[in-house]
């Protein structure tokens, strides 16, 4: 494998999943100018772009599309060569990050015969960065079928109740029953309250996960959310913005 770390991030919807993600970045851009980033929107509610302030106009799932389509594919190239191609058109660039939407599969099974191929890609493109980090769906699908593997760490994000909790809890032994490879399993609770982590200690400990930290309320993410303004335009003293500066320093990434 190459040099760099891989973080992946999953749990229901609504749990915080994009808004870590994006601030997450934000810290490694801002605190490791020299660290070259892979970001992967893994999420078929795709809006990690949002958050960071980036347009995109192809996916993944649009390549395949048309990987499958023998038509689409140029006479002279190999489906390896047109995969390639297309997967890097996708690629959407930016100064320090790069950003990969894998988009909406549009039929049942889309992912499945392609799968090796994107695999291969990815392990490819991988070795290129310091740090990948993705932000997957509480469905575990790119993890499930191994064309993200080998993670370093995974964090699971729950919001501030003892349901939510138990539900990333499955979500850890989704992760065990198919076991995903992955150094360390933590959990994240997203706005939180001050005595969020004290009230649910017994419902986390059930759930075997160690908690990584807790992100808490916070009404400028909200505003932010509601004018649809980028989240890495967020501003450094905005409590989120702390309480992510604070886990990624635990971290070490
Ligand atoms: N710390 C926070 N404070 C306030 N609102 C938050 C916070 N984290 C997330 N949200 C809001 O909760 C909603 C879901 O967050 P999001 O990160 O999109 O979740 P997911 O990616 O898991 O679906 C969004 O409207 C977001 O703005
Ligand atoms: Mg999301």
């Amino acid at each position: 494998m190459g040099k760099e770390k891989l973080v992946a991030v999953a749990g229901k919807g609504g749990t915080g999943k994009t808004t870590f993600t994006a601030l997450m970045l934000r810290y490694l851009v801002e605190n490791f100018k020299d660290k070259d980033i892979l970001a992967v929107d893994a999420d078929p509610n795709a809006n990690l772009n949002e958050a960071m302030g980036v347009e995109v106009k192809e996916t993944i799932s649009m390549a395949l599309d048309d990987i499958k389509d023998f038509r689409k594919v140029p006479q002279g190239m190999t489906k390896d060569m047109f995969m390639e191609m297309r997967v890097n058109q996708a690629l959407v660039e930016t100064e320090q990050i790069d950003l990969l939407v894998m988009g909406n599969p549009h039929g049942p099974g889309c992912y499945c015969y392609p799968n090796d191929l994107l695999k291969k890609f990815l392990e490819k493109l991988r070795v290129n960065y310091d740090v990948v980090a993705v932000d997957n769906e509480a469905g575990l699908e790119h993890l499930s079928r191994r064309i993200i593997d080998d993670l370093d760490v995974l964090i699971i994000t729950s919001d501030a109740t003892a349901r939510g909790v138990r539900s990333a809890g499955r979500v850890y032994e989704i992760v065990r029953t198919l076991g995903i490879k992955v150094n360390k399993v933590y959990l994240l609770i997203s706005r939180a309250g001050e005595d969020t982590a004290r009230v649910l200690a017994g419902e986390i400990e059930k759930t075997g996960l160690e908690l990584l930290g807790a992100i808490p309320q916070d009404d400028l993410v909200v505003e932010f959310d509601l004018q649809g303004r980028p989240l890495f335009q967020l501003p450094a003293d905005a409590p989120a913005m702390q309480a992510v500066s604070g886990i990624m320093r635990r971290l070490d990434i």
